[in-house]
């Protein structure tokens, strides 16, 4: 059965592939080697890696043309479902290493009304870039990784820790492909967020922080100057206030 929109999609990507093996007179060796390239990130576990780091933020920005909510950001390969609720906001564990942040704002919808009941569904780094299941095993490490409800005013408060710049997985194909482009691996520190509710649309983003050295560069090209936030120090913590906003569900 024919499907329309897929046909029109191969269509225009091997169009535009074969454009390219004719301007570039793309050898076989160079073939094979492409060929090649995607076995081994496929073997190695990196597809989505791979496909996330260069393409992700393209399909975002492609989605998020005429948004009036907050900016959407790439999911990232670092998501992991049914995340544990976590009780008056503390995601980070007493004895998480780390600056303590009080990241806090309001759920709003695009006309500013309060949103009470969003799911806020929020994953980081540690303050040493590493990531629970992924780079702190077991795969059932749930660490910096929780979920809350907006309260009845639509207001949220997350205490965690200042997480790290953090490197995407180098050492394989995906690392040599940003090598031999001329791009570095690193993200700038982040805080990721999936905020959900009926009748909005989901919004996944990501939280960073104004003089990281990396927002102009990020590996997977995502970060934005309008989602950096300065660290507002309070003692024996830092602050960021940041708003939410759901776009109603078309
Ligand atoms: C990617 C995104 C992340 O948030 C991250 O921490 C690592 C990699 C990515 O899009 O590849
Ligand atoms: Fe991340």
């Amino acid at each position: 059965m024919s499907n329309p929109r897929v046909a029109r999609l191969m269509e225009d990507l091997f169009q535009a592939i074969n454009g390219l093996v004719e301007k570039h007179q793309v050898t076989h060796e160079e073939y094979r080697a492409a060929v090649a390239f995607v076995n081994e990130a496929a073997e190695k576990g990196e597809t989505m890696l791979l496909f996330d780091a260069m393409l992700e933020s393209d399909i975002v920005a492609a989605n998020s043309v005429e948004s009036r909510g907050t900016p959407r950001q790439v999911l990232g390969p670092y998501y992991l479902e049914d995340a544990p609720w976590i009780e008056d906001g503390q995601l980070a564990k007493p004895e998480e290493e780390g600056e303590r942040l009080l990241l806090s704002g309001t759920v709003r919808d695009v006309d500013g009304s309060p949103i009470s009941g969003a799911v806020l569904d929020f994953w980081q780094a540690d303050a040493k870039g590493r990531y629970g299941a992924f780079d702190l095993p077991p795969r059932t490490n749930m660490n910096l990784r929780g979920r809350m409800h907006s309260g009845e005013d639509g207001r949220y408060a997350l205490h965690t820790v200042v997480p790290a710049p953090y490197t995407i997985p180098h050492k394989g194909p995906t690392g040599r492909l940003l090598e031999a482009l001329g791009r570095h691996p690193w993200r700038p520190a982040h805080l990721h967020l999936l905020a959900t509710h009926d009748g909005y649309k989901p919004l996944i983003t990501q939280i960073y922080f104004k003089g990281d050295q990396y927002i102009e560069s990020d590996a997977v090209r995502a970060a934005r100057n309008d989602l950096a936030f300065d660290l507002q120090d309070e003692g024996d913590h830092k602050r960021i206030d940041f708003e939410v906003v759901l776009e109603d569900a078309v």
